[in-house]
């Protein structure tokens, strides 16, 4: 994908977007090399790179130094990066600076925030400024604090039905597409039909435009709790950590490293060396 028109165009055509996450120039490439649509770095970068328990901690220089490694290991995929907490509810002055350093400084062809109605104006004036915006709704783990826990969303009436409003305000706003994070299928179907705009799923159920998923979570690298609407479809992991233990086995037998790792001098430098 090389623009938002792509996604549009997938929303009409019915094929759905293929998108995940990546926070290095190496994670970036292969997921550029494997034909993914597009790729979000997200702010789960604090979580499943930097160490953090939350997305909360991750600052504006993260996701700048993060967004700029993806974007040289993917120039050719439409990369999408997260506003981290806390960096588009002040000015909106604050938020155009912020948002000028991912995509002037990292490459960043598109931003991502998370909310509905409370965000709804600085969706319009980045729009507005000319920067694609994709909206998050259901569960948004910035928000944790306040939601009290990671927990699917929407499965009240009334908890549903604001959760049609506001992404209906997203795309009214001007948001090229919305991710939507665990909510019932049924209802990720519902806003799916009464959008125009793409919406992505991750634990949404199968009938969304498009699927994310966490690069961590899908290749099984990684200690951090996997949820219930994950696949993993690789145990890097544990192939790594093999990988570790032999490296680690043949330095202490002294079987690493071999000739075919040294270098060796010429004989004659090597007899004027012990004269
Ligand atoms: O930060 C992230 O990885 C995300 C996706 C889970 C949508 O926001
Ligand atoms: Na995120």
């Amino acid at each position: 994908m090389k623009s938002v028109r792509d996604f549009q165009k997938n929303k009409q055509t019915g094929e759905p977007i293929s998108m995940i996450t990546a926070y290095d120039a190496p994670a970036a490439h292969l997921a550029e090399a494997s034909g993914l649509d597009a790729i979000l770095v997200g702010d789960s970068l604090g979580m499943v790179v930097l160490g953090y328990n939350s997305t909360l901690p991750v600052t504006m220089d993260d996701m700048v130094l993060h967004t700029k490694a993806v974007r040289r290991g993917a120039p050719n995929t439409f990369v999408v990066a997260d506003l981290p907490h806390l960096s588009y509810h002040g000015s909106l002055d604050e938020t155009l600076t912020n948002v000028r350093r991912l995509v002037q400084e990292a490459g960043a062809d598109a931003i991502k925030l998370e909310g509905g109605a409370s965000v709804i104006h600085q969706v319009k004036a980045l729009t507005e400024a000319g920067v694609p915006v994709m909206g998050h709704l259901g569960l948004t783990p910035q928000s944790v604090a306040v939601m009290g826990g990671y927990r699917v969303q929407g499965k009240d009436l009334e908890g549903a039905r604001k959760l049609i409003e506001d992404a209906k305000a997203l795309e009214k706003a001007g948001a090229f597409s919305v991710v939507l994070e665990c909510v019932p299928a049924e209802l990720a179907q519902r806003i799916a039909e009464e959008l125009s705009i793409a919406v992505i799923g991750i634990g949404a159920g199968a009938h969304t435009d498009g699927q994310v998923l966490v690069y961590h979570d899908v290749i099984g690298y990684g200690d951090v709790h996997v949820p219930k609407f994950v696949k993993t479809y690789t145990e890097a992991g544990q192939q790594i950590k093999s990988a570790l233990e032999m490296f680690h086995q043949e330095v202490k037998s002294r079987q690493f490293p071999g000739p075919e790792h040294s270098f060796t001098m010429d004989e004659e430098v090597l007899v004027g060396l012990y004269g």
